[in-house]
């Protein structure tokens, strides 16, 4: 341990020494300077490095293409090429050349002898320049009798990267335009099919075009932070800062970096991806703090006009009408086409001088499109809807600005159509024009408006249920039909053949997860269903075990509930034992808790709240709801399974029961729970009740809100315990959690109490004693009650890995248990 922490140190030390020493040595030997003279030039081979030693301009080739083009890249990551010459030029031969010629212009040579010209910066005549490579990544040329003015800049012609200090946007007085491309391929840097640009009509939005189809925005900006994006304002804290400038000069977005803070670019992939990367020292690689467009709702106008898009709806729903809005044509909308939006129920009653039209609030949105918004800054809000009312083409408007908290300031009208809305964490309010009998909602024209405003969408959904009620009838109609059914069991029994022809015969390409209790194969149904098949390992199956098979399938595909993974079928024939499942396409928990930024953000502070609801539900069922009393014993992140809209599903409930054995020879201890989740009672005596559960649901929980796992390493619970005790919880949050961005708002605080209830919760579970854990039922109400009572938690133990046994076999075998999921 000692070891490996001085192994990194000493490599930290050598690069560290490395980026301090090697610049300044290299330009001591002349060979590398950051500065092109006149009369000078750079062949293939030769580099410009800043200062700083952090950018380098030199010749490439990208991928597997063999074709020159000089470029700018990081010096710590060649492949992260961020600015490219001859985009559309390349050279054929590795005698390029790049020089200044005499009418002080930068030329790219092919080195043909023949002066061909590849490339050129375009700038005014002067007699005398140079071109410098500064310590942002810019190529700056300046006339080199010593005045400042720059006469071209490599920033001012962006590739597919926006480096901090760069812009993107108008100058006004020019007309010049900085706007990124995406290369063609990562083998081909030449101009690509996406273009991101800032839109300077309405409030400035940066959006993201395909062949000059709009795909995605980012919002527009409300002061803060770009408006469908709130969670840039966490993730940035410590690293950028942005800017957004409108002035009569000019209309641009850019962002510089923080003292101290690490490299950093933001890049358009040639797949139409932005990416926000962020050079990690350590590992030597980027990691990804934000990518969009993220999800079925950042498409531009998923849902049309006056469709509202919902990214935790369920599938088939993510699409819904604004209030007093029905779909503009219901068959599309239940063939899931939405893009034809929604109408109006009620006209607008507004004429010359009067108007009964009122307006309902629409939160929590990324703001519609502004592209032919009229905006004013200078107003109030309560001005806004003043010069709403008076205009009968005002349809709706909203604050343009919300620094100063409070409603906000400023004016946002739109006139033409609302396009591109969707809900967001922190998002703004949206105030719709709507008749005043859509907003009359205390009298007798509820009805009415209940009828109007939601009996579309729900006879959407009978026809959606109905649909699926006869597809779920045919399935099981086929099952039932195509294999045996065993009247002993509530679940289909299907023989060994027809779960080869599923899995392509426990084909190796079909694995998607192994571990100690067997190996899971994605599989498909003749019907096109896509199934998981778990394969027990035969050889680590007690005998009791395989005894018993049949009658554990029993009991659990008795246990049904909305938080627990169906068990489908299963096969028993010769020593084959097989459990197949839904299969769940967003796989498991462990996977965004402990993922890259770009998955665990995907896990915001309300998704991950409703998921250790969901579980807690799913334990106290198994535990005191079905009638029966089952114990999971190997409840972690892995064996939560998240469905499409992540809702969690436990997995391998009872599984676990058919590898040990029920009373424990204390000679031969077998423990299968996996290290960081046993209890100290099971981990040391071997001891499985009920409360061992509630431990590894405690750890569970105390993971999924940090993002960091509880191991023999690091044992996560003592510190959680003391952040909590100190009053810090906030700390423990993970910091890639969405936050609410005002800091001394009321969201802030509603949710840090909210937090430091659910922390409180998580450490009364994982208390050493059993006895002073909590029952699954009494975590449940603890949870969703804030009025229940939640007893003060004692520092967890020293229990946790240090202290702990040496391991035994079997429980290095449920420690290779990681990947033990079912997706
Ligand atoms: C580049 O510079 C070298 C020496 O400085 C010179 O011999 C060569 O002719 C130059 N090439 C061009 C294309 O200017
Ligand atoms: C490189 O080769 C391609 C085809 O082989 C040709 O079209 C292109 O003009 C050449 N480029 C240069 C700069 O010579
Ligand atoms: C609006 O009012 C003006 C005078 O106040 C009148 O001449 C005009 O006809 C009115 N228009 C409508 C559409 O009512
Ligand atoms: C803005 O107006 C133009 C011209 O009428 C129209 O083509 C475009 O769709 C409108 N954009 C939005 C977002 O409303
Ligand atoms: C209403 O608003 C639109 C768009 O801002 C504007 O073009 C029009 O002149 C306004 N009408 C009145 C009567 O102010």
């Amino acid at each position: 341990m000692a070891k490996a922490t001085t192994g990194i140190c000493l490599v930290d030390v050598i690069l560290f020494s490395f980026f301090l020493v090697a610049p300044r040595a290299f330009a001591a030997a002349a060979a590398v300077t950051d500065t092109l003279r006149g009369g000078r030039n750079i062949t293939d081979g030769e580099t410009l490095v800043s200062a700083d030693g952090t950018f380098t301009l030199g010749f490439f080739s990208p991928g597997v293409s063999a074709k020159r083009y000089l470029g700018i890249w990081f010096t710590v990551s060649p492949d992260a090429v961020c600015w490219v010459a001859n985009r559309d030029s390349p050279l054929n031969v590795t005698s390029g050349v790049l020089a200044i010629s005499d009418a002080g212009i930068l030329v790219l040579l092919d080195g043909s002898g023949g002066g061909h010209v590849a490339w050129s910066s375009n700038s005014p005549y002067a007699a005398s320049v140079e071109a410098r490579l500064s310590n942002s990544g810019n190529l700056v040329v300046r006339d080199a009798s010593g005045s400042t003015t720059t006469l071209w800049q490599s920033f001012d012609h962006p590739s597919n990267t926006l480096l901090p200090g760069m812009k993107m946007g108008k100058n006004l007085w020019t007309g010049a335009e900085w706007d990124l491309t995406s290369w063609r391929s990562p083998d081909d840097p030449s101009p690509g099919a996406y273009r991101r640009v800032l839109d300077t009509s309405g409030i400035p939005d940066v959006v993201l075009w395909q062949d000059g189809v709009e795909r995605y925005r980012s919002g527009p900006w409300n002061g803060r932070w770009f408006s469908g994006n709130p969670e840039a304002a966490t993730y940035t804290t410590n690293l950028i800062t942005f800017q957004v400038t409108v002035s009569p000069g000019e209309i641009s977005y850019g962002y510089v970096s923080k003292p101290g803070a690490p490299l950093t670019r933001s890049v358009v992939l040639d797949t139409g991806v932005v990416k926000r990367l962020v050079w990690e020292a350590t590992s030597r690689t980027w990691q990804t703090y934000f990518q969009g467009p993220r999800d079925v709702c950042d498409a531009y106008a998923k849902c049309g006009a006056f469709g509202l898009c919902d990214a935790n709806a369920p599938s088939t729903s993510f699409c819904g009408c604004l209030r007093g809005f029905s779909p503009t044509s219901p068959a599309a909308w239940a063939m899931k086409d939405a893009s034809g939006g929604c109408r109006r129920n009620v006209p607008l009653r507004c004429g010359n001088t009067t108007t009964t039209d009122g307006f309902a609030l629409v939160q929590g949105v990324k703001l519609p499109d502004t592209h032919n918004a009229s905006v004013d800054t200078g107003i109030t809000v309560e001005e806004c809807r003043a010069r709403c009312v008076a205009n009968c083409s005002c349809l709706a408007y909203a604050a343009a600005d919300i620094r100063g908290g409070g409603g906000g300031s400023g004016c946002v009208i739109w006139t033409g159509g609302i396009v591109d809305l969707r809900y967001v964490d922190q998002g703004q309010g949206l105030f719709l024009r709507l008749a005043e009998s859509e907003l009359d909602e205390g009298r007798s024209r509820k009805f009415m408006l209940w009828k109007t405003v939601i009996a579309a969408p729900i006879s959407a959904t009978i026809i959606m249920l109905v649909l699926l009620l006869a597809i779920w009838c045919r399935r099981k109609h086929k099952i039932s039909e195509g294999i045996p059914h065993n009247p002993a069991t509530t679940v289909p029994s299907v023989d060994l053949q027809k779960v080869k022809a599923a899995t392509g015969n426990f084909s190796q390409s079909h694995v998607i997860g192994q571990g100690g209790f067997g190996i899971v194969y994605k599989g498909q149904l003749p019907d096109g269903r896509m199934i998981a098949v778990k394969r027990l390992h035969q050889s680590t199956l007690t005998k009791k075990g395989k005894k018993d098979f049949t009658r554990e399938v029993e009991v659990m595909a008795r246990l049904r509930h909305g938080n627990l993974l169906r068990l489908l079928a299963y096969c028993s024939e010769g020593s084959e034992r097989v459990l197949i499942y839904d299969y769940m396409s967003n796989r498991s928990l462990d996977l965004y808790i402990f993922g890259d930024s770009g998955l665990r953000l995907m896990l915001n502070w309300r998704k991950r709240l409703g998921i250790i609801h969901g579980i807690a539900n799913g334990i106290a069922y198994l535990h005191e709801g079905s009638g029966e009393c089952v114990i999971h014993r190997d409840l972690k992140p892995p064996n939560v399974l998240l469905d499409d809209s992540f809702r969690p599903k436990i997995a391998d409930f009872g599984t676990a029961k058919l590898f040990t054995a029920d009373q424990p020879e204390p000679s031969n201890l077998t423990v299968v729970v996996s290290p960081g989740y046993a209890s100290p009672e099971y981990a040391w005596r071997g001891e499985m009740t009920l409360k061992c559960d509630v431990y590894s649901f405690g750890v569970v929980l105390l993971e999924t809100l940090s993002g960091q796992r509880n191991g023999p390493m690091y044992s996560l619970l003592p510190h959680a315990w003391e952040l909590w005790e100190q009053g810090r919880v906030m700390s423990l949050l993970d910091a890639m959690i969405g936050l609410p961005l005002s800091v001394s708002g009321p969201d802030h605080t509603e949710m840090e109490d909210e937090l430091a209830r659910c922390v409180q919760i998580g450490l009364l579970c994982v208390q050493d004693a059993p006895e002073e854990r909590p029952a699954m039922s009494a975590v449940v109400a603890m949870l969703t009650s804030k009025s229940s009572r939640v007893d003060r938690p004692k520092r967890p133990g020293v229990h946790g890995g240090r202290s702990r046994p040496p391991l035994r076999e079997s429980e290095l075998l449920g420690a290779t248990d990681i990947d033990d999921d079912l997706t």
